[in-house]
């Protein structure tokens, strides 16, 4: 460090090259702090120093440049993530199915939507379900011009110089292919290069990896690629984005098109009719699972044909022409020692197993879900015996199932290890966190009780509001980098008026507090200047933000993901939105109607919205919020130009040329909106024979209402 001091004009040459060596650790330290940890030591300003003094000493004594000099480093300017990149179709994802029953059902349903009989006349396609990390390449006239991962399916990030790396995926498609090309598959490891990592990770006295797909999801983050490079990634390609022409017309000949153009493409994969040999498929490729030198956890089935996959469409996130069937849950056997409680977002009281560690299935598991208190009991979801009736005492040895990403579950207790003297597991009826009862609530409709026992506490529940903080930062709302469950839990505790975050408006103002406070937020362990700023930064960024991403974040009970899109569809800007639930308050009249005419937002969905927008304390939250933040208004239907786009449109009586589903999904797709009943809203009835009581109010209405025929002459 005393170099330092001398003036770089001052240097002698063995001096210099003392002090470049230094330089060259010393950047090379704060880079990885920064981009590795996240946990910068300095300033930016002295890391620019830093920087600057190495180029001065460089400059000086060119011949004394290094080869690991800091300024050679390609973008050694801190980078500080991969760009975004919106993907030009959104990377989807699958259902699940986990028994022969679940296939048989996805089979049927297929049949169903398309209108026909179930007799083994559609093909589906079976293969592996790689257990690795999905990508989309893009080409364009044939050269590899970006390469994203899935991210959150409609936004990845940019891994093209990492993705440049994988000798397995070609940088060039051969003459003549379309001029956008974007296929689409899994990047993955190898097992056998894993462990021949891990054993050099061993050997060198370093920390070894937990399994291939985490490790090929950190080779690929790298930014800098040589890594990549060094781990022998490899990938199969299984599905296509954008094509600017399809050179196939089903989903085989699609995959061999890639297998033609020099894309890895999984061998395992078969053309099949019928359940029996789809099963079948499944059995054999299970068999062969642990030859295999990758990780799967399943079989996906996808429909052949690709213009039966057009006419199939999409649920909200994955496609019904395709399901993954999963293998079953690995099981493994460990000490229940404890029973914990913790009160959720909605004031669930969850009761979590805490377990002598365990590994399944190459994890270690220390917690588990237990459900709920029935569950506990040995009682299912109707009251019926499950188990046998055995209930789960703290003490019990027990059966522990992992499956997939899925929560680990306790699934059974071993008797014969009940140890003497145990007794049964008392749920407590107040909250464990602020003491307010804990009741088990009456379903309205069915008459049932819930299985869910709830803290009545409200915003007095310091549990429910942190989850609620934790909701509203998470990745599908408002998405804010930097706050995660650590930072909200240190904010929610702060004392300092300058530093608490209680609510979410709080979270937009704190940088203002913080500028006018001494208690700095930098100078906290954990922070420092620089991820202090980013984190401004991140909160900043959100100020406006997506109609339905807002909705999500208020965290109403019901409103996951997809109803917060129906509804941001729906009433298009905030304003309407809050006005109508308003006004939705008596849960009768025609707000509350259309509401409920919304097609996928049923009764008990409704009233939780209604009930939120009753409570004057969420209105206060939300009014402060919109202070801070500006929801953006929907975007507009998707098929501007066709003729039902921002139609309201009910379909009533039987139709006869495609399924109610079908029609459903091709309005949708058309840009139309489908409601289950007619209001004056509606724009136009389509009315097949049988056609009752919606027919007699659309005539009342004065709404325009035509037949099946008359629709597809419409749309044509
Ligand atoms: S098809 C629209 N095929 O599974 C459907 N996905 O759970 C696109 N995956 O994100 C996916 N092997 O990462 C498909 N043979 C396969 C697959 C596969 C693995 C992954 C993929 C996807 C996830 C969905």
């Amino acid at each position: 460090m005393a170099l330092e001091k001398i003036p770089v004009e001052a240097l002698t040459e063995e001096q210099a090259a003392a002090e470049l060596a230094f330089l060259a650790a010393e950047i090379a330290h704060h880079d990885e702090l920064y981009h590795g940890k996240d946990q910068p030591e300095i300033s930016d300003a002295e890391y620019d120093a830093l920087k600057r003094r190495n180029e001065a000493v460089e400059t000086r004594f060119p011949s004394l440049v290094r080869d690991d000099s800091p300024s050679k480093t390609v973008g050694a300017a801190p980078l500080p993530t991969f760009a975004p990149v919106t993907h030009a179709r959104p990377m989807l994802s699958l259902d699940n199915t986990f028994s022969d029953e679940d296939v048989r059902d996805f089979v049927s349903s297929v049949y169903r939507f398309l209108g026909q009989l179930p007799d083994n006349s559609i093909a589906f396609t079976a293969e592996p379900k790689i257990d690795g990390l999905s990508m989309s390449i893009r080409y364009e006239n044939g050269r590899l011009v970006n390469a994203a991962t899935r991210g959150d399916g409609t936004t990845g990030e940019n891994v093209t110089a990492n993705i440049l790396t994988i000798s397995e995926i070609p940088s060039r498609l051969p003459a003549g292919v379309p001029g956008v090309v974007e296929v689409r598959g899994e990047v993955y490891m190898a097992k056998s290069d894993f462990l021949a990592l891990n054993e050099k990770m061993a050997a060198e006295g370093k920390q070894t990896y937990v399994n291939p797909r985490n490790t090929a999801a950190g080779s690929l983050r790298q930014l800098d690629a040589s890594v990549t490079a060094s781990r022998n990634l490899r990938f199969f390609a299984y599905a296509w984005g954008e094509m600017s022409e399809m050179p196939a017309d089903t989903q085989f000949g699609m995959v061999q098109t890639f297998k033609s153009w020099g894309f890895p493409v999984n061998p395992l994969t078969e053309r099949l009719f019928g359940l029996e040999d789809i099963i079948g498929h499944y059995r054999e490729i299970g068999l062969a699972r642990p030859d295999l030198d990758y990780d799967i956890d399943g079989v996906v089935y996808k429909v052949d044909r690709l213009d039966l996959q057009a006419r199939l469409g999409f649920r909200s996130r994955s496609p019904r022409w395709a399901t993954a069937h999963k293998f079953p849950a690995e099981q493994a056997f460990t000490k229940l020692e404890r029973i914990d409680i913790q009160v959720g977002r909605t004031g669930a009281l969850t009761p979590v197993a805490r377990l002598e560690p365990v590994t399944v299935g190459g994890v270690v598991v220390t917690n588990a879900t237990l459900h709920n208190e029935d569950y506990i009991r040995g009682l299912g979801n109707s009251g019926e015996a499950i188990r046998e009736g055995r209930d789960i005492r703290e003490g019990d040895t027990v059966i522990v199932q992992r499956a997939g990403d899925v929560i680990p579950q306790i699934v059974d207790v071993v008797m014969e290890k009940r140890p003497a003297g145990s007794v049964e597991y008392e749920f407590p009826k107040t909250c464990p966190v602020c003491g307010s009862h804990a009741v088990r609530d009456i379903n309205e409709k069915s008459g049932k009780i819930d299985a869910v026992r709830r803290c009545t506490g409200g915003f007095v529940c310091r549990a429910q509001a942190v989850e609620h903080l934790k909701h509203f930062v998470s990745r599908n709302a408002f998405d804010i980098e930097g706050l995660g469950a650590k930072q909200i839990d240190f904010f929610f505790e702060a004392e300092d008026p300058s530093l608490s975050i209680r609510t979410a408006p709080d979270i937009f103002t704190l940088e203002q507090r913080q500028s006018a406070s001494l208690t700095k937020l930098e100078n906290i362990e954990g922070f420092g200047r620089v991820s202090v700023r980013k984190l401004y930064d991140a909160i900043n960024a959100r100020r406006t933000i997506a109609l339905h991403r807002f909705i999500y974040a208020l965290g109403i009970r019901h409103v996951g993901e997809t109803t917060a899109k129906l509804l941001a569809r729906a009433y298009a800007t905030y304003e309407a939105f809050g006005e109508a639930m308003a006004s939705a308050a008596p849960l009768s009249g025609e707000a509350w109607n259309e509401l409920n005419s919304i097609d996928g937002i049923g009764e008990v969905v409704a009233r939780a919205i209604v009930e939120f927008y009753k409570e004057p304390r969420n209105l206060e939250v939300v009014s402060r919020l919109l202070e801070q933040v500006t929801p953006e208004a929907a975007e507009a239907p998707v098929a501007t130009d066709s003729p039902v786009a921002g139609k309201t449109v009910v379909f009533t009586g039987s139709l006869e040329k495609m399924t109610r589903d079908e029609a459903k999904a091709m309005a949708e797709r058309l840009g139309a909106k489908v409601a289950g009943s007619v209001s004056k809203k509606t724009d136009l009835v389509v009315a097949g024979p049988g056609a009752g009581s919606k027919l007699d109010k659309a005539r009342e209405f004065g709404v325009e209402v035509i037949d099946e025929d008359q629709w597809f002459e419409r749309i044509k």
